[in-house]
This record gives structure tokens, sequence and C-alpha cells, in this order.
């Protein structure tokens, strides 16, 4: 119909339209200019939207590994601060072997509690380390940029940005071919699930997924260790925890997504010959640690005279943590970077079957936590105001112990640091930097 009606108007546009042929046209004449004119404008608008209908119809799609919701989005893109020949330059410096046999690591969650430590420990023995953090505020940022700071001493540079953002994860493997990725980027945290639910999605398994699409298409593909969690143990009963062991009963949405995160890594192994390696942290504590931690606030709180909550559990039962000093967990993950096998695929291919691991990394002796305040207590040489209160069930478990045997086999993993000492070092660093006044706050 439009063409009928484009045709019929096309004939009645006269040839060369101006004011000195409308000046010479009668009445009727001049009627029907008009009338065309009119006619010409909505044949053309009709051609107009439909070329743009065509195109939004024909237009690509957005590759899978860059449409995040926009929300999402807007947050990574928030990020752009990179970029650029320097910038460039600082990322080749930072991710430069320096030891014969050295990996080349790029480790996410650099600016957090474990990720610093892992970055120095790896940095010291001459592997290339790049980080990469968000800088995020769900604890205070400035202990990240004091981590940063630390790091950037030694030659570190943290890239500041998201693991949702694959066009920056992209860029970075063009940069390095990174041998080794140490994620550890993820929203912590048991409770805080409960108020920002969407923030655990968005990293735990939206930039796990982001980062292992990445790291598929690389050219090597590298090997991946990452942070899963002792909480994917969630209600399990039969102690001590090992990696045999049931993992489908989370009790917190923070060990949902961990457990989620595992299998995903099962799919990627098996579809894309990616090596990956899943650690089981158990409640690692240490100097430069996470002020949302129980062993962290209570010094804090017994520094102030505040009173803390000591959980305990049903008919007055102990509630006791694997507590495990950050050391050990740093000779944890290098040792399963060190033993992790070459992935297998390359450039999104699978080329054969790769390594799929978990392990447990724990201290593999639980202490009650009511023993954790008196090691305090003693340490801070204040007596802390403990108001004793049933273990709610918002996420936390009872108890946690590792079995460690596998880690010990494969590479030799041996935690040697007990929960006293761990606590006097911790207490030295938290002094150092809060200071031991009582009027701290952060
Ligand atoms: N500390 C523990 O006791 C413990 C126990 C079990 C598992 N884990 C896991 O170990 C890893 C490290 O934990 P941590 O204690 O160092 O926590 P952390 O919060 O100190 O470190 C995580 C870092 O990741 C960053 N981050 C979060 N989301 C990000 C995103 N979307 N993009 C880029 N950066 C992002 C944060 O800014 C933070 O600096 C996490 O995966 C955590 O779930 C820790």
């Amino acid at each position: 119909m439009n063409m009928k009606l484009s045709s019929s108007h096309l004939d009645n546009i006269p040839s060369t339209p101006g004011k000195f042929k409308m000046e010479k046209a009668s009445y009727f004449n001049r009627f029907r200019w008009h009338y065309s004119s009119l006619a010409k404008l909505t044949f053309w608008s009709f051609v107009f939207m439909g070329l743009i209908l065509v195109f939004l119809i024909k237009s690509p799609p957005t590759s899978p590994t860059t449409s995040i919701p926009s929300d999402l989005s807007r947050r990574s893109l928030k990020t752009k601060s990179w970029g650029g020949p320097g910038w460039e330059k600082r990322v080749k410096s930072s991710a430069k072997i320096r030891s014969p046999n050295g990996l080349s690591v790029l480790v996410t969650g650099a600016a957090g509690f474990v990720g610093t430590h892992v970055s120095a420990a790896l940095k010291r023995r001459g592997d290339g380390v790049l980080g990469l953090d968000n800088f995020n505020n769900y604890y205070d940022p400035s202990l990240k940029r004091a981590r940063q700071s630390l790091l950037e001493r030694s030659g570190i540079f943290i890239v500041e940005g998201d693991i949702n953002d694959a066009v920056l994860l992209k860029k970075l493997f063009e940069v390095v071919p990174f041998t080794h990725v140490m994620h550890l980027a993820a929203q912590a945290g048991v409770r805080y699930a409960m108020e920002n639910p969407s923030s655990y999605v968005h990293s735990n398994i939206a930039g796990l997924v982001n980062v292992l699409e990445v790291c598929k298409e690389a050219n090597p593909q590298p090997a991946i260790v990452w942070a899963s969690s002792s909480s994917v143990y969630g209600l399990n009963t039969k102690i001590p925890f090992s990696e045999k062991d049931r993992t489908d009963q989370p009790a917190s949405l923070y060990a949902a997504t961990k457990k989620a995160g595992e299998e995903i890594a099962h799919t990627y192994n098996h579809i894309y010959g990616l090596s990956l390696t899943g650690l089981r942290f158990f409640t690692v504590y240490g100097p430069w640690g996470r002020p949302d931690m129980a062993y962290f606030f209570f010094t804090r709180d017994i520094l102030k005279g505040k009173s803390i909550p000591i959980f305990e559990g049903a008919n007055h039962g102990t509630v006791a943590r694997d507590f495990t000093y950050i050391d050990d967990i740093v000779k944890g993950c290098l040792g399963a970077l060190d033993t992790a096998e070459k992935s297998t695929g390359s450039g999104g291919k699978k080329k054969g079957n790769a390594q799929l691991r978990v392990f447990n990394l724990g201290n593999t002796s639980p202490v009650p936590v009511s023993d954790l305040v008196s090691i305090l207590e003693r340490l801070l040489k204040v007596k802390a105001k403990r108001k004793v209160m049933t273990l709610p069930r918002n996420g936390d478990v009872q108890f946690t112990h590792a079995n460690i045997s596998y880690a010990q086999r494969e590479f030799g993993y041996k935690p040697t640091t007990d929960l006293q000492t761990g606590l006097k070092k911790f207490v030295r660093w938290y002094v150092s930097y809060y200071g031991s006044g009582k009027k701290n706050d952060h």
C-alpha cells in the first residue's frame, strides 16, 4: 500500500520545485503542490522510520560477555579509569616475572584482606602480579586504600575496576598473557546477605562467570585458583569437614553463591578445558584483616568498653571456629597455584580434560569463640563485656572444622600458627594501625 501511495505522489512532485514555478502556478496547481509536498513528507517519514526499524532488528546482539544488567553495567562503566600507554606500561611492569619459572598472576580482590597478602607473597618470590579491585564500600574503603599503598611500595599495581567489566578484563589479557588467575574478589560476609542479596549475585555469580568467560577466550588460557568457602558445608554435621562431604545445605545466600561457584567451575572445566582449583577457606584472621569479622570488631569493641555478643547454640552448645592464620592461607594459595596444571583449551575451545580440584584450607583445630575472647582480653589487657546470646538463624553455623589431608597430600599444606600466636600478631598490627585509644572508630 505504501508503494502505491508513494508512486502516485512521486508523479505529482514537480521536477524542479521552486519559487519561480510556484509563482506561475494556478490556484489548483498550488493546491496540488501543497498536497503533494505533505504526502512527500509523510512518505519520507515512513521510509525513515522503516529504516530505523530495520536497523534495530538487524543490528547484532551485544556480546554475551558484555551484556550485564543496566544497573551493574553502570557500576562497571563508572570504573573506566583505565587505558592509555602510561597505564599499559604500569600494568606490564607490575605483571613482569622476575624469577626463573615465575608465574604471571592476575589477582582479583587484591585490595582485600587475603588478596593483599597473597599478592605481596607472590611478588616477594619474583612472580609477576597485577591486582584488580573495585574498592567497594562493604567495609571502610580507606583500609583497602592503605593496603593498596602497601602493595604499591613493592611494585604491585591494582587496576581499579569491576570483575563484571568484560572489556577491561579482555584488555588486561591483551596486555599480559597471564599464566594464572588468583580469583579472590567476592562479596564476603554471611549476615550482610540479608541486607544486600544482589551484591552477592553481582560479584560471586555474575562476576565469577565473567572472569571465566574471559579466561576461556584467552589464548593461552590461564589456570585459575579461586576462593570458595568453608560455608559451603552449611548444616553438615559430620566433622571434621571433608571435601567428600555433602555441600547441598547452605545456611546463607553467601554460602549458596560459593556453592554455585563450585558448580560453575565444574561447567567451565568440562566445556572449555579450564584448569580450576577452588579453595574453601576456614575463618581467616590476621593483620590487615576484615573489620566485619568477629575477632576484628571484638578487638575494637573491647578496647572501647562496648559489650560484645558471644553466641551459643541450642542447649548452650559451644560455637567454635577453625580459625586459620593468614600466613597459612597464603601458603595454601601459593601451593595451589604452583600445582595447578595448565588449562587445555584455547580461544574458547577445549582440547582435552583439564584439572578440577577443591581443597579445604583450615587450621584443623577449632576454638570456641569464648576462648577467642579470653585470648583477646589477655592481649589487650582489658576485660570484655560479654553478652551471651543464642546464635540467630541468619547464616552462621555453630561449628567449623577442616579436614586438610587432601591439601597436605597435594602440596604439603601444613598450618603452623595457633590462635594465640596469630592473634598476638593481629593485635600488634591493630594497635599500630588504629592506636589503642578506646575512642577509636572506623
Ligand atoms: N576471610 C575469610 O575468612 C574468608 C573465608 C572464606 C572465604 N573467603 C573468600 O576469600 C576471598 C577473599 O576474602 P577476603 O576476606 O580477603 O575479603 P575482602 O572483602 O577483604 O576482599 C575481597 C575484595 O574483592 C573486592 N571486590 C568485591 N567485589 C568485587 C567486584 N565485583 N569487582 C572487583 N573487586 C571486587 C573488594 O573490594 C575487596 O577488596 C573472598 O572470595 C571470600 O569470599 C574468605
